[in-house]
């Protein structure tokens, strides 16, 4: 059977590696849908190499661009047009590579009509998680985690009982900072915290490597993916990145997943999963080649950016949806040069204790905070850049 996809984000890191995933599997994928936000000419060459038909932009400018590139592709564009895109007829699986809380209404969208969602966009379950869960329960659409570290643990879990397990260990490669000193912390460029040890990732989720947040918002997305306390969620710095993460069983056993670290795995593993392993014509992990894994507990004084997703996981409510907010803000406000590396952390920390929480029931509350957050968090980068 031919499978349709959905590939949201589809000019950035997960889209293009999801590209190669379809390209590897042309006899068993099709692409009905494709978008993007700023990159409107690689989303005409990709539309152009994979005969999509129907493709969702940003603005009408360049939906306008779209159309007289491709006059015969259907064009989808403004705020409902990735939630319109998720819901195109011929869609069997949205693969949301978005990155941001952008990605929570297609996602929504598509599990609430009972279209499976494979998704990349941690910073939906982070920010909306109990509802994301709760519409995938009541439709019975699945929900497939594309992060290495949630596709390692669904992939460890396979089998078991949820009563079997006592509890879930990701790994984190540590970032490009792992051993800098918290002195040096201070001064770190953009350009050093974008040079990632080992994955080649989009410039947010690399510079929430280096500060370990991803870390934080990870753990907060296992927990609602895979129902488990925070309290039985731990981390581990792994350098070499080949452990992708673990899974703890009550009688001390446990199981990891390994592979080189290539993303169009867990992609792949993702699309498929369901009906097996299928073959994957990229490099296979060699052991003698790796020689050594080590494991280091993470430094969370040098990186306080864990221990705050774990406060802000915990104290549940709106928090991780603030934390993600004000995170998304500062991290792109360091690569635009506008806030030192230090001060994203500090930042969001300042933002989240000016918050109250309430109990988000529906999408506009999740969007009402992240708003909030998002405009807070600004003030606080504008008053740090002025001294205050
Ligand atoms: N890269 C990885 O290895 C990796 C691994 C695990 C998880 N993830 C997660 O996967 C997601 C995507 O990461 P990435 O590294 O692929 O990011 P990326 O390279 O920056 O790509 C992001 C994609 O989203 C689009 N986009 C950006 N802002 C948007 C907005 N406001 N509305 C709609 N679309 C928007 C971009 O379009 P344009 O390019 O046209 O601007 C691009 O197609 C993130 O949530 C990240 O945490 C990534």
């Amino acid at each position: 059977m031919v499978r349709g996809l959905a590939i949201l984000g589809a000019t950035g890191s997960i889209g293009r590696q999801t590209l190669d995933v379809v390209r590897a599997h042309p006899e068993r994928l099709r692409i009905e849908v494709v978008s993007a936000y700023s990159n409107v000419n690689a989303l005409v060459a990709i539309a152009r190499e994979f005969s999509v038909r129907r493709v969702a932009v940003r603005d009408e400018q360049q939906a306008q661009i779209v159309r007289a590139a491709l006059p015969a592709v259907h064009v989808l564009w403004g705020d409902g047009a990735l939630a319109e895109a998720a819901l195109s007829t011929g869609v069997d699986l949205v693969i949301n590579a978005v990155v941001g809380a952008a990605g929570i209404k297609p996602t929504l969208a598509a599990l609430n009509a009972g279209v499976d969602v494979a998704l990349a966009n941690k910073e939906t379950v982070v920010a909306a998680g109990r509802m994301v869960v709760a519409a995938a329960e009541r439709s019975g659409a699945r929900l497939i985690p594309i992060d290495s570290e949630h596709s390692a643990i669904a992939q460890c879990l396979q089998g078991y009982r949820r009563d079997d397990v006592a509890g879930l260990l990701l790994t984190a490669s540590g970032g490009p900072f792992r051993t800098v000193s918290a002195e040096r912390l201070r001064t770190v460029t953009v350009a050093d915290a974008l040079a990632h040890p080992t994955w080649r990732m989009g410039a947010k989720n690399t510079i929430d490597s280096a500060t370990l947040m991803n870390k934080g918002l990870e753990v907060i997305e296992a927990h609602f993916l895979f129902s488990v306390p925070y309290d039985n969620i731990d981390v581990v710095v792994h350098p070499q990145s080949i452990i992708h993460s673990l899974v703890a069983f009550r009688d001390g056993s446990m199981l990891a997943q390994l592979s080189v670290p290539d993303m169009r795995l867990p992609i792949q593993y993702a699309i498929f999963g369901r009906d097996g392993r299928v073959e994957a014509p990229w490099e296979r992990l060699d052991l003698t080649q790796v020689a050594s894994l080590t494991f280091e507990a993470p430094d969370t004084v040098r990186f306080p950016a864990l221990s705050l997703a774990y406060r802000c996981g915990e104290a549940g409510g709106s928090y991780p949806a603030v934390m993600n907010a004000a995170n998304e803000v500062a991290a792109m406000a360091f690569a635009a040069g506008q806030l030192d590396f230090l001060g994203i952390v500090d930042i969001v920390e300042r933002v989240i204790d000016g918050h109250e929480s309430v109990t988000p029931l529906t999408l506009d509350d999740v969007l009402a905070v992240d708003d909030w957050a998002r405009v807070r968090a600004r003030a606080l980068i504008t008053e740090r850049g002025r001294g205050a």
